[in-house]
C-alpha cells in the first residue's frame, strides 16, 4: 500500500469522526463493476456501494443526464413545483401498486417518514391510538433515532443514544405466535423488509409473509416494507414484494434508485397519503431536479434492459456456483441464501480471515453477521466475474483455518 495511503488514514483520523470502520483500502475510481485503488490496483467490485450502484460505476448515460440537469435546474426548495421530480414519480408509480410517493434524501429519511405516516394515519384518518410498530429481529431500518430503534440489533447501533423513542416492538424472526403476542391496541403497523439485508441476506418464506398479511388484515394493521436494499431489481423484481403478491400499505426505496447519488422514496396507497396533510412532513433537497432526473433514468435502464430478470439470472448462477463449493467444503459452508443478486454465502465459522483473504485476492464483498459473506455486485456483473470470485473463494476455503464463529 502507498505512503498516500497511509497519509489520507492519518489526515482522516484527525477530521472525521471516528464511525467508520473503514475496509484497509481508498478508491479513487470506479468504472462498471470494478474498483481501482491509489495505486491503479483493480479490484472486482461484489459489493457496489452496498447494494446502490446496480447499474455500475461511472457510467456516461447517467454523467450526462446529471450535466445536462445541473446546468438547467439543480435546486429550488420544494416551495417550488418542480417536474422532474413529476416524471420520477409517474415513473415509479408505474412500476408499482402504490398511489403516492413522497421523496427525502436517504434510506433512514424514508423509513422515517413511513413510521410518521403511520402514526399519522392511525390518528387523523382512522382517530385511533395506534402507533406503536412492529419489527423483527436482525432488521436494519436506519439509524435515525426512530429507525435505530425500529432496528431488530443490539450494540453500538443502540448504546449510548437513550431514551430512545417508545412505541417499537422488535420479534423473533420467523416466529407467528410470538408476532400475535406482541400485538395490542396501541399496534399501528408491522415493518419488514422481505430479503434482511444486514441480517445476512435472510428472505421471509412466503408462508411467514401470508401470515404477516394475514395478521396484519385481522387486526386493522398497516404493513410497511423496506425495500431500501432489495428494491429496484435486485432480487429478482423491480420490488422484492412482488415476489409475495403482495401490496404492502407503504413502502420505502432509496440506495440504488439513482446509483449513487442520494436520493429516498417512500411510497403508499392512495388511502394512507390521507395521513399526510399540509405540513405534516417536509424537506429541503428531497426530489431535487437533479437526482430526479437521474433516479429517471435510471428506472428507464433498469426496464428497458430487463436489470431484474439479468439479477435474478446472476443469482441463480451464484447460487448454484456457491452450491458446488458447500458440496466441496461441507465443513465451511454451512448454506447459501438470499434472493436474486443479494446473495449471502453462510459460512461455519467466524469468516474474518476469508473476508480479508478475498479482500487481499483483490474481491470485494460484504461479512455481516460475522459469518455470512454478503454478495451484492452491480445487476450488470457477469458470469465470468461470479466464476472468477467463486475460484478464488475455492482456492481460500481450501487452506483457511476454521475459526470459532
Ligand atoms: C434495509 C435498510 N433499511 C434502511 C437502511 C438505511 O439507509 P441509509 O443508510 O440510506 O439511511 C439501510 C441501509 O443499509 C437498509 O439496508
Amino acid at each position: 500500500m502507498s505512503n498516500k495511503f497511509d497519509e489520507i488514514v492519518k489526515k482522516e483520523n484527525a477530521l472525521l469522526c471516528n464511525t467508520y470502520g473503514r475496509y484497509p483500502l481508498a478508491i479513487s475510481k470506479a468504472k462498471d463493476c470494478r474498483l481501482y485503488d491509489l495505486d491503479g490496483n483493480e479490484y472486482y467490485d461484489f459489493l457496489a456501494g452496498i447494494a446502490v450502484c446496480s447499474l455500475g460505476h461511472s457510467r456516461e448515460d447517467l454523467a450526462e443526464v446529471m450535466a445536462e440537469q445541473a446546468k438547467k435546474l439543480v435546486h429550488v426548495s420544494n416551495l417550488f413545483y418542480q417536474e422532474p421530480q413529476l416524471e420520477l414519480a409517474e415513473k415509479l408509480l408505474s412500476t408499482c401498486n402504490a398511489g403516492k410517493v413522497f421523496f427525502c434524501n436517504s434510506g433512514a429519511e424514508a423509513n422515517e417518514g413511513a413510521i410518521k405516516l403511520a402514526r399519522k394515519y392511525m390518528c387523523t384518518v382512522k382517530n385511533e391510538n395506534r402507533y406503536e410498530i412492529i419489527t423483527l429481529e436482525k432488521s436494519f431500518h436506519g439509524r435515525t433515532l426512530s429507525t435505530l430503534t425500529a432496528t431488530g440489533q443490539t450494540g453500538p447501533i443502540k448504546d449510548g443514544f437513550s431514551p430512545l423513542p417508545e412505541g417499537f416492538i422488535t420479534v423473533p424472526f420467523g416466529n407467528v405466535n410470538a408476532l400475535r403476542g406482541a400485538i395490542g391496541k396501541n399496534t399501528a403497523a408491522i415493518m419488514i423488509e422481505m430479503v434482511q439485508g444486514e441480517g445476512g441476506a435472510r428472505p421471509l418464506s412466503s408462508d411467514y409473509v401470508n401470515d404477516i398479511v394475514q395478521i396484519c388484515k385481522e387486526n386493522g394493521i398497516l404493513l410497511i416494507v423496506d425495500e431500501i436494499q432489495t428494491g429496484v431489481c435486485r432480487t429478482g423484481r423491480m420490488w422484492a414484494h412482488q415476489h409475495y403478491n403482495i401490496t404492502p400499505d407503504i413502502f420505502t426505496s432509496a440506495k440504488a434508485l439513482a446509483n449513487g447519488l442520494p436520493i429516498g422514496a417512500m411510497l403508499c396507497t392512495d388511502e394512507l397519503a390521507k395521513g399526510f396533510t399540509l405540513g405534516s412532513h417536509g424537506t429541503t433537497f428531497g426530489g431535487g431536479a437533479v437526482v430526479s432526473a437521474v433516479a429517471a433514468k435510471v428506472l428507464d435502464i433498469m426496464i428497458n434492459e430487463k436489470m431484474a430478470e439479468r439479477a435474478w439470472e446472476m443469482g441463480e448462477f451464484a447460487a448454484a456456483e456457491a452450491q458446488k463449493l458447500k458440496a466441496k467444503y461441507p465443513d465451511k459452508i454451512a448454506g447459501t441464501r438470499g434472493l436474486g443478486l443479494l446473495f449471502g454465502i453462510e459460512l461455519t465459522f467466524n469468516g474474518t480471515n476469508v473476508w480479508k483473504a478475498l479482500l487481499e485476492h483483490k474481491m470485494v464483498c460484504n461479512l455481516t453477521q460475522g459469518t455470512i459473506l454478503r454478495l451484492v455486485p452491480p445487476l450488470t456483473i457477469t458470469k465470468e466475474d461470479i466464476t472468477v470470485f467463486m475460484n478464488v473463494l475455492d482456492t481460500i476455503l481450501e487452506t483457511v483455518e476454521i475459526e470459532s464463529a
